[in-house]
């Protein structure tokens, strides 16, 4: 019996992330582990398509950059992300990290600015700045995805394009199990927001691949300098997440004590035990 077979609907008719695009031009054929299936990516008569180790393809989409695929038959099209399509910003693929953690407890570390001062110092936070103001969480029962608003950080270097440091107000979605987009204040732009999405494609139950987007307001960076400046603050978070005891989220709310800072996490966490969210969690009992 194959790992895939005992998941949840709520995983096997969802769209996963599974390659970038920059990874199946680089390489034609991306040999991968989806739900831990072997599974390949290729272009096929233009279009991305995954298959299984036995030859059958799965339902295939090409979105923000990345292939998507499904293990079941997924009934809509992926979470919308309609900054992608602005004619004005820098879309460009990150990063593809392994790393040996569950997708939701990567989810949790992303929505986590307590962290910043101490794991991120001098870029994202610094002492004394250490405190995490209130913020709004809702879910949103329209849209099907956690919303946290009106986060705001004192940050020393916000962004590649930062000059001096500054208060930053973050707003997290959660619209997919895996899946996290977070819109900061951008330096380079007053008013606007810059984009950084965290796509996790579940390799296993305790092992993903993480795979970020950046989509930048930013006309002065270089590709390198904003993949650098990026890739340093994952490589900072890195072992944080492959040192989480456990491994799994535990969706019980009395598992682990609850901080306000806390507020998305706790909201993360209800909303994946009322989706039937099982894989890469410990359910709650009862
Ligand atoms: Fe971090």
């Amino acid at each position: 019996m194959t790992e895939s077979s005992s998941l949840s609907a709520a995983e096997r008719n969802a769209w996963q992330v599974v390659s970038s695009l920059d990874e199946i031009a680089a390489s034609r054929r991306v040999a991968t582990v989806l739900f831990g299936e072997p599974i390949t990516v290729a272009r096929e008569d233009g279009a991305a398509v995954a298959r299984r180790a036995d030859g059958a393809a799965m339902p295939t989409i090409e979105r923000y950059g990345y292939v998507w695929a499904s293990v079941g038959a997924p009934e809509g099209d992926l979470f919308p992300l309609p900054e992608f399509a602005e004619p004005d910003r820098r879309n460009l693929h990150g990063a593809t990290i392994g790393v040996r953690v569950s997708a939701p407890r990567a989810i949790e570390n992303f929505l986590d600015m307590g962290h910043f001062p101490f794991v991120h110092t001098g870029i994202l936070g610094e002492e004394p700045h250490t405190e995490v103001k209130d913020y709004d969480v809702e879910v949103s029962a329209e849209r099907d995805e956690v919303l946290a608003t009106g986060c705001l950080f004192y940050q020393p270097m916000a962004a590649a394009s930062a000059k001096a440091g500054i208060e930053v107000e973050y707003v997290y979605r959660v619209p997919h199990p895996f899946c996290s987009v977070l819109y900061k204040s951008s330096p380079a732009a007053p008013g606007r927001q810059d984009v950084i999405a965290l796509f996790l494609q579940p390799v296993g139950e305790e092992q993903v691949r993480a795979h970020m987007l950046l989509s930048l307001i930013d006309d002065v960076s270089s590709d390198a300098d904003l993949r650098n400046f990026q890739q340093t603050i994952f490589a900072q978070d890195k072992p944080i997440l492959e040192n989480q005891v456990p491994k799994r989220l535990p969706l019980d709310p009395r598992a682990e004590t609850p901080i306000r800072a806390d507020k998305s996490a706790i909201a993360y966490r209800r909303w994946l035990s009322a989706k039937g969210v099982g894989y890469g969690v410990i359910p709650a009992r009862g």
